[in-house]
């Protein structure tokens, strides 16, 4: 790969592939006029693209403010929803201009514009004249632009967006948000997203590969190298026999080394096609030997073994940085994910990235990807049902043909709490769209997240799905089991419980839609939904019912917009469901889930924190999330007795919880007993004294130059002795000498109305996440954060071309 002009190439000499990332021009608000070459756009901004034009705000309440009963929640009349698409001001029109040269540019060639998502309704003009146009924000897409092509020097391409109010459930982000590519060509070469391979058949001493690869031009020969991970050729084929315009060859991978999330290995197929002897093209796909399967009474097997998900649902949004991808961001995301024992996502309620699914790939992450949140029948007025008839089926081949060689993903979904679960239309829309994705992709079934059992129940909606997906509802598992003929049910969206990091609420109860003065969830994690339940409920079902193949639970990291149980209240501009907060720093629940999910690291997690000052010698119950049956706990060295995990009730199955400690300041102990009651492993939190020090800890110390790169530092307030000040809302600044750039802060509250991209935030419970950005020079990057009446923390990394 090399860089031009601020343009990048890369790819076998018979292709190029051109990354439109820089000297885009940006400019809101309606300019037709744009598409015209000689349009002067002097004045517009320049940006980058992935580009999320709404993240930079302001936060304003007006911003699609909602006046709706969100009948989905069980309401019936109608409030004012504030913050629902997180309050940021993605709506109305935009345009972007880019001028590009195309090398090698003659008659021969064909010329590719390939989009992988732009927010939304994208039309786009080449050299004046329009090109076609695209409906949904998340769908990859591409149109054939060869006959609208000047010259190879001077290209102008212009795309306009538009988003509409009333048009999301949560943040939908704005722009152009996702990789913009153009691809030169030659006239015979194989086609776009072309290449579908599976592994039909594994043994242990062989498997076969299946390429068929689509192509055009007369004459063709095909050859496919596999190499496996180390790059070695370990296979080969050459084929001359075409079947109307599909190659298909049948490989043999010796001994083969089998993907899976613990082994994430990738094997590497590379297709060369000649015209005769010349060679007209090349492309490499990665992809993965691995085997599904979904049975009654055996439910979900991966390579032969039965096995649950332990998924999370996640938006798309990254928090501070919004919705522009950014694959240091999402790698972040899958590493924390991953030390919690996670292994599989939901990309909800829409298509992925493909970075996304890249790292999932490499990482070890099995994948659910969904395609939508509306069919015909609206939830928001302006959503996916203005669409529906005439892109599903275009969005979901889209979907299938650029996604289906990667092996993270398992199953597909055509939709979330569809309103069309309601209705006969419903059973026939759900009929149409699986078999769209069954002629597509025959390897993997398909799922919907349903809300509406007991109609789906009634109308045969569920029984004709491959997987039937539960949305909640853990009173109804066993009758829809019962009812339904697949034998298996999955868990698709779980929990929906919330909670703010470092915030407790007293007294210590149960509570359904509770709402505080402060507009933040209590982290005792005993809070949820009138719709939903909390963690343990969930894990009873995966725990005792053999055919409840796993559980994605809503959701890995808190997201913008949607945020119950305060949609109605302003400031509250992002969700509260997250296991992470919005900076990706663990709440609570993360500790309770990892003691379940994580079976190769101890967890050893006490809540609350201990600075109660004015709670003295008041009932301040302390939860321990564990990977360990028992424990002691001990205050100021005096034992508070053992808690053992019992049956009791399913919060006592999985916590231990001493619910009469009664608050004086010191430090809490906990130590964790063995089998034998024999002390393994001890944590301990203790009353911090006054905010006195930063201290800075970046989750990375070495960075790439490439300009987008990011570090994420924790800054923490710490006392005199170290102790960290759980409850100091200082407010720093942030401030970035060397090769690297701020790029945003968070502090993971839901009511803060600072913007990211500024650089000073106040801490929320003690912490918050700054996120430092490579330049493309390579060099040292120094942190400095400061905060009045604090002691200045530093810290500094590298960057590496
Ligand atoms: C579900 C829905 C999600 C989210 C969640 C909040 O019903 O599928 O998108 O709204 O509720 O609990």
């Amino acid at each position: 790969m090399f860089l031009i002009w601020g343009i990048f190439f890369s790819g076998a000499q018979t292709r190029d592939v051109i990354t439109l990332q820089k000297e885009w021009k940006f400019s809101k608000g309606n300019h037709p006029t744009a598409i015209a070459t000689d349009f002067d756009d002097s004045k517009w901004e320049k940006i980058t693209v992935p580009h999320d034009w709404a993240i930079y705000g302001p936060f304003d309440e007006d911003i699609d403010k909602q006046t709706i009963a969100i009948e989905q929640n069980g309401e019936t009349s109608a409030t004012e929803k504030t913050g629902r698409t997180g309050a940021l001001p993605y709506i109305g029109e935009a345009w972007y201009r880019n001028q590009f040269s195309l090398p090698e540019f003659n008659k021969n060639k064909k010329v590719l514009l390939v989009f992988e998502g732009a927010m939304s309704e994208p039309e786009v003009f080449l050299n004046g004249k329009k090109v076609g146009e695209w409906k949904y924000g998340y769908s990859y897409f591409y149109f054939d632009i060869t006959e609208y092509i000047n010259n190879s020097d001077n290209n102008l391409l212009a795309v306009k967006l538009n988003n509409l109010g009333l048009s999301s459930r949560w943040y939908p982000g704005a722009g152009l948000y996702r990789k913009v590519q153009v691809i030169v060509k030659d006239k015979a070469s194989i086609d776009q997203w072309g290449t579908f391979i599976t592994t039909p058949l594994i043994t242990s001493e062989v498997a076969q590969v299946n390429i068929k690869t689509q192509v055009s031009g007369d004459n063709l020969r095909l050859i496919t190298d596999i190499l496996d991970a180390e790059g070695q050729v370990i296979a080969s084929n050459d084929s001359e026999t075409i079947f109307g315009n599909q190659f298909e060859q049948n490989i043999a991978v010796d001994n083969p080394k089998l993907w899976s999330p613990e082994t994430p290995y990738l094997y590497t197929a590379v297709s060369k096609l000649f015209s005769g002897n010349e060679l007209k093209d090349q492309i490499t796909k990665r992809f993965g030997i691995r085997e599904i399967t979904y049975e009654a009474n055996a439910g979900f097997s991966l390579n032969g073994n039965i096995r649950k998900f332990k998924g999370v649902c996640l938006h798309h949004d990254l928090g501070p940085i919004g919705t522009a991808v950014n694959t240091s961001a999402l790698r972040r995301q899958l590493r924390i994910l991953k030390d919690m024992g996670c292994d599989a996502i939901r990309s909800s309620h829409n298509m992925p990235s493909i970075e996304q699914l890249e790292l999932c790939d490499e990482m070890g992450f099995m994948f659910l990807a969904e395609s939508f949140d509306e069919w015909a029948k609206p939830k928001v007025e302006n959503g996916y049902n203005r669409f529906f008839e005439d892109y599903a089926e275009k969005d979901i081949v889209n979907l299938v043909r650029a996604t289906r060689n990667h092996p993270s993903i398992v199953m597909w979904s055509s939709g979330n709490e569809v309103p069309d679960q309601w209705g006969t239309e419903g059973v026939k829309r759900a009929k149409w769209l699986q078999d769209i994705f069954h002629r597509e992709d025959p390897t993997r079934p398909v799922t919907v997240g349903m809300d509406q059992v007991k109609a789906t129940i009634e109308s045969g909606f569920g029984a004709l799905l491959d997987v039937p997906g539960l949305n909640y509802r853990v009173h109804l598992y066993d009758e829809a089991y019962e009812k339904f003929p697949q034998g298996f049910l999955l868990g698709s969206e779980t929990a929906s419980t919330v909670s703010s990091r470092g915030i407790y609420k007293f007294p210590v109860e149960q509570g359904i839609m509770k709402t505080y003065n402060d507009f933040q969830s209590s982290s005792y994690d005993l809070e949820y939904c009138s719709w939903s339940n909390l963690p343990d409920d969930d894990f009873v079902l995966q725990d005792d019912k053999p055919w409840v193949i796993g559980e994605f639970v809503w959701t890995g990291f808190d997201y913008l917009g949607e945020p119950t149980p305060y949609d109605d209240v302003w400031p509250s501009r992002s969700s509260y469901f997250g296991i992470n907060d919005l900076a990706g720093l663990p709440k609570d629940r993360f500790y309770l889930y990892r003691s379940r999910w994580n079976t190769k690291d101890e967890t050893l997690h006490i809540l609350p924190h201990w600075n109660w000052e004015g709670r003295e010698g008041k009932i301040t119950p302390v939860f321990v999330y564990t990977s360990y049956d028992s424990a002691e706990l001990f205050l100021n060295g005096k034992s508070l007795g053992i808690q053992y995990k019992n049956s009791e009730t399913h919060q006592n199955r999985y916590r231990l919880m001493w619910m009469d400690v009664i608050y004086e300041p010191g430090t809490l102990k906990v130590v964790a007993l063995d089998k034998n009651g024999n002390p393994v492993a001890s944590k301990e939190v203790i009353t911090a004294g006054k905010p006195y020090q930063i201290i800075l800890d970046p989750d990375r110390k070495t960075i790439t130059a490439n300009g987008d790169d990011l570090a994420y530092v924790t800054a923490t307030v710490v006392d005199k002795n170290g102790i960290p000040c759980p409850t100091a809302t200082n407010q720093l600044q942030f401030k970035v000498e060397g090769k690297g750039k701020f790029r945003a802060a968070c502090n993971g509250d839901a009511t803060s109305l600072e913007l990211f991209h500024v650089p000073t935030m106040k801490l929320f419970s003690g912490k918050l996440v700054v996120l430092v950005q490579s330049t493309e020079d390579a060099g040292n990057i120094k942190l400095i954060v400061t905060g009045k009446g604090l002691k200045t923390g530093k810290t500094s990394f590298k960057s590496f071309n």
